[in-house]
């Protein structure tokens, strides 16, 4: 079985805990784009893990994981999270493949981030992680990054690392009137990754088409969100990744004739953090109460996210461009004690009423939406295992989003952790 879980908001739905669920039944767990913007949460036992570049099926003894080619990956926060994980008990050696082909994000890249997100005009600021995922991705597509392959001939890596520095080092000057980065302070370092990295380089599309071709289970392991894809989601206000289904073929070299299901992930309500336009946004006491609640501070930045009601245009939406399967819908246990809950079925334009998400910016951004309001429910509903155990409004509210979804719900969960999920 060939799985992608996407998910279908802002991120931050609870893919990692998804993830490391569908594990225990898969071989193979696959990171394709991103990188370390990412925040993926899983807890189990005690203990409670965010990873950031490597898969989340990672928890799961004796699974392999694999960062494919469309991951960019900063080799500084890597070893970090391999220290990490390691230092909990956790191995990765002989368990983790990287991609050769997957671009390098260098110090820069992280610069250049923070420096455009600090100096541009308040309007154009987009609210990014400051991970230097932008400028990476831009460097790849103007084909003047160096990716994890390129570090086999030092001679290769060398030269091209300090022509592409030079021209980054005259940027930052130029328009940020920053002193740039050296090319001793980065070179050195990148010398003494080198030999560990050997240790997990590999030729992932081949690697991944022969396992597929074995019957292995792979499961791909999506970043953000639908909303935040450089296509399909909010932009500008985006990631610089498509982290919509196609996000997968491209960032893996799988073939999409091989994928059979896509699993979607929202959480019972919608959050999104950093700027741009989120028409069921809470007003502010409600917004408190959820976030506190719901502790939804970023698990990458700790920045609050901004929280808001369901929104089943947008989910309808991303079923639509991932052609997702089933859903998992998330962090139902948050909603206990609301007298009421509101979903978002449509937005009010003007004078016209939208069906459908309207990918101009300028329209969306203008949009209220048209709410249904229905009955909310008293009970925690942490310890919930089994749906006729759920109290009645809970289970209508799951059957109104699962009608307004037109997707059948497999997965709900009830609480942060492994246990705390109903499976239908
Ligand atoms: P991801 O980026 O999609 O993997 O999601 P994050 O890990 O960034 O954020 C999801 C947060 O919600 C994490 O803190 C999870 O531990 C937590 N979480 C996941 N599912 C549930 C749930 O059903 N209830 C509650 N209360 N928290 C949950
Ligand atoms: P996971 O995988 C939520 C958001 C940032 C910002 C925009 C661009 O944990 O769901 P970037 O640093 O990517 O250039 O920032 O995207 N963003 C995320 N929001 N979850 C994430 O990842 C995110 N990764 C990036 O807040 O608005
Ligand atoms: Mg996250």
């Amino acid at each position: 079985m060939i799985r992608i879980l996407i998910g279908a908001q802002w991120g931050d739905e609870g893919k990692g805990k998804i993830i490391d669920l569908l594990a225990q039944k898969s071989d193979i767990i696959v990171r394709y784009q991103g990188g370390n913007n990412a925040g993926h949460t899983v807890k189990f036992d005690q203990e409670k893990f965010v990873l950031h570049l490597i898969p989340s099926g990672i928890l799961n003894p004796g699974k392999i994981c694999v960062i494919a080619n469309g991951v960019v990956i900063d080799l500084e926060a890597l070893f970090r999270e391999i220290e990490m994980l390691e230092s909990k008990g956790i191995q990765v050696k002989g368990r983790l493949r990287v991609s050769e082909q997957a671009h390098l994000l260098f110090p820069y890249h992280r610069l250049m981030d923070q420096l455009r997100e600090s100096q541009t005009e308040k309007k154009s600021v987009i609210g990014t992680t400051k991970k230097g995922i932008g400028p990476c991705y831009a460097d790849k597509m103007a084909r003047v990054g160096l990716r994890a392959g390129d570090l086999r001939h030092l001679d290769y890596f060398k030269d091209r690392l300090w022509s592409v520095l030079r021209e980054r080092n005259r940027i930052l000057s130029k328009i940020y009137k920053h002193e740039g980065v050296s090319f001793a302070s980065i070179f050195p370092k990148m010398k003494s990754y080198r030999s560990r990295l050997m240790n997990y380089l590999c030729d992932t599309p081949l690697y991944l088409y022969e396992a597929a071709r074995k019957g292995k289970d792979i499961l791909f392991e999506g970043a953000q969100g639908t909303m935040l894809d450089v296509d399909h989601g909010t932009y500008p206000f985006v990631t610089s990744s498509n982290a919509t289904v196609g996000g997968a073929i491209a960032g893996s070299g799988i073939s999409p004739t091989l994928i059979d299901r896509v699993i979607g992930v929202v959480k019972a309500y919608t959050t999104r953090v950093g700027e741009g336009p989120f028409p069921s946004q809470f007003p502010s006491d409600l917004m408190k109460l959820i976030q506190t609640k719901g502790e939804e501070f970023g698990s990458t930045t700790g920045r609050p996210r901004r929280c808001g009601w369901f929104d089943a245009v947008i989910a309808h939406y991303a079923i639509r461009i991932n052609g997702i399967d089933e859903m998992a819908v998330m962090k139902m246990d948050v909603l206990s004690g609301l007298k009421q809950i509101k979903i978002a079925t449509a937005y009010r334009l003007g004078s016209r009423l939208l069906k459908e998400y309207p990918s101009s910016i300028r329209d969306f951004s203008r949009c209220t939406p048209v709410y249904e309001t229905m009955r909310g429910w008293s009970e925690n509903v942490q310890q919930v295992r089994r749906w006729k155990d759920l109290p009645l409004n809970a289970k209508k509210y799951v059957k109104r989003l699962e009608a307004l979804m037109q997707t059948p719900i497999k997965i709900l969960s009830v609480g942060s952790k492994r246990s705390q999920t109903i499976f239908l």
